[in-house]
């Protein structure tokens, strides 16, 4: 699903009032970990920023790339940073719903079956290849994504709060993969592309790896709690948007189900973005705003993670697919036509 503009920056047309961000350290302990997590990273500012949104905004990450991106230290450095606990599961075609999700197992000494929880019982749970996971397991784990809670013999056992799932999709592999199914691909907050680093980044990453092996790792905050993440959730969802800047979300969401004036896009959308991709658009955009220590959203908040939100969410015709179109290319469209206010 990657394709060439994936990177191509979003049309800065922010007619906002000019955003007084404060810095890092003043916005408060989750900006602080957004830079101690990107200083530990080349080049991966957008995927950082994400996964702060995602974190801020209790939603779910699909990462897709070549294999080697840091994907995982990514993911890794964001739960160091946290006091929330880590899992890490690795798709394999073999994979069962249980192997996720937990078993019942018989106690013998007890005469009684007892429920041990599976690696979803975590509060960042990194989840490898997910392509490469059956149609079962894929549709469990976008249960558990849905509805936070994972039913096993008949009972139901809710998730730890936060819970946060960041998927990767390597998009080199096809063969041998399920495709996650498109009607549930909307369960996730956003898509994100990441793509090889150039020559200057390498070299940095090199240093990087270099100067860690050697031991000077840099000091890093302490881990923030559970609870300042929820009180931070709350702030976020306080973040004000503007009546023009929903108009100007509900403009975009509209757009992918009435293109038909839109060159390129018209009669290419076999399915359209839900409410769902609009709920998300409106707290993403409060997240990235907090993130920028501002207490409202600016137009750009909502253009520049637009492609990311609902890129996955805009299903082509099978027409337009077999035509090279994309789901991002279109959404990129749409970004180009409407007006932010
Ligand atoms: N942008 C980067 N900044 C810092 N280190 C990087 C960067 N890109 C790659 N690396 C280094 O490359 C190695 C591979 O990273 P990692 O294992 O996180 O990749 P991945 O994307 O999870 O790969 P895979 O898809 O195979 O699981 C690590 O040693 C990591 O430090
Ligand atoms: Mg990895």
């Amino acid at each position: 699903m990657i394709d060439s503009l994936a990177e191509t920056p979003v049309p800065h047309r922010s007619q906002a009032a000019p955003a007084e961000a404060r810095s890092p350290a003043e916005s408060g302990p989750l900006a602080r970990l957004q830079a101690t997590v990107e200083a530990g990273l080349i080049g991966r500012t957008r995927l950082v920023e994400r996964l702060m949104i995602a974190l801020l905004t209790g939603g779910h990450l699909l990462v897709e790339g070549p294999p080697g991106l840091a994907k995982t230290r990514a993911v890794k450095l964001l739960s160091s940073g946290l006091e929330a606990s880590f899992s890490r599961i690795q798709c394999t075609p073999d994979l069962m719903p249980a192997d996720l999700t937990g078993t019942q197992v018989f106690r013998p000494e007890a005469g009684r079956f007892e429920f041990v929880a599976g690696p979803l019982f975590h509060s960042l749970v990194l989840v490898d290849e997910i392509n490469r996971a059956p149609p079962k397991v894929q549709s469990a784990l976008l249960e558990a994504m849905a509805e936070a809670q994972v039913t096993a013999g008949g009972v139901t056992y809710p998730l730890p709060s936060p819970f946060m799932v960041v998927a990767t999709q390597n998009s080199i592999e096809h063969e041998g993969t399920f495709p996650l199914p498109e009607a549930q691909l909307d369960r996730f907050l956003m898509h994100v592309l990441v793509e090889l680093p150039d020559a200057r980044s390498e070299l940095e990453i090199l240093d990087l790896v270099e100067r860690e092996d050697a031991g000077e790792s840099p000091a890093r905050p302490d881990p923030i709690s559970t609870g300042a993440i929820l009180n931070a959730r709350r702030e976020v969802a306080a973040i004000h948007l503007a009546p023009a800047l929903k108009d100007y979300i509900v403009r975009l969401v509209m757009a992918t189900r009435e293109a038909e004036a839109i060159p390129g896009v018209s009669g290419r959308i076999e399915h359209a973005v839900s409410p769902r991709g609009t709920l998300a658009l409106a707290a993403a955009a409060r997240a990235r705003a907090f993130l920028a220590g501002r207490d409202y959203a600016v137009p750009e908040d909502v253009s520049e993670l637009a492609p990311d939100i609902l890129a996955h969410r805009v299903i082509p015709t099978w027409r337009a697919s077999a035509e090279g179109v994309t789901g991002r290319a279109l959404v990129q469209s749409l970004i180009e036509h409407v007006e932010p206010l």
